[in-house]
């Protein structure tokens, strides 16, 4: 396995989210993903880490992108709907063990039923769910943290 980089998060869009700021604007209010992006990469300059953003429609697209973060020291992702639905992923990332945080800007719980089990979030490190954008920044922190924690 390739040597870990204590200082590289990749963070992951899911299917949908390309959509965010025009797309149900009620529910996920509207911030872009472009502007959400920049404040990641803000973040994560202050926290003295490196990002790669992606964002992918397709399951695949976001498995193969997981198997290429193994060298990194952790994960960020919201899935969109595949957490919900997505074994595959689920395995992706079991697969890797690289610690990863799974945040959505909506809270799941408040939303239909099918929303409230995650597949992705158990096996996940932790879940941040219901802060809008600042879901994803207080995610990177959480991981943040934990990258401190493992690799000092
Ligand atoms: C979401 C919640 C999911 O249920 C939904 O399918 C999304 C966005 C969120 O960030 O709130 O696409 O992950």
């Amino acid at each position: 396995m390739a040597k870990k980089d204590t200082a590289r998060v990749v963070v992951l869009h899911g299917p949908n989210l390309n959509l965010l700021g025009q797309r149900e604007p009620a529910v996920y209010g509207a911030t872009t993903l472009a502007q959400i992006n920049r404040s990641l990469k803000e973040t994560a300059k202050t926290l003295g880490l490196t990002i790669e953003i992606a964002q992918s429609n397709s399951e695949g697209g976001l498995i193969d992108r997981i198997h290429r973060a193994q060298s990194a020291a952790g994960i960020l992702i919201n899935p969109g709907a595949y957490t919900h639905t997505s074994v595959a992923l689920a395995d992706a990332l079991r697969a890797v063990s690289v610690p990863t945080v799974e945040v959505h800007l909506s809270n799941l719980y408040r939303r239909e039923s099918f929303r409230h089990q995650s597949l992705t979030g158990a096996v996940s490190v932790g879940v941040i769910s219901g802060f809008g954008p600042s879901s994803y920044l207080l995610g990177l922190r959480a991981l943040s943290e934990l990258i401190q924690k493992t690799h000092g």
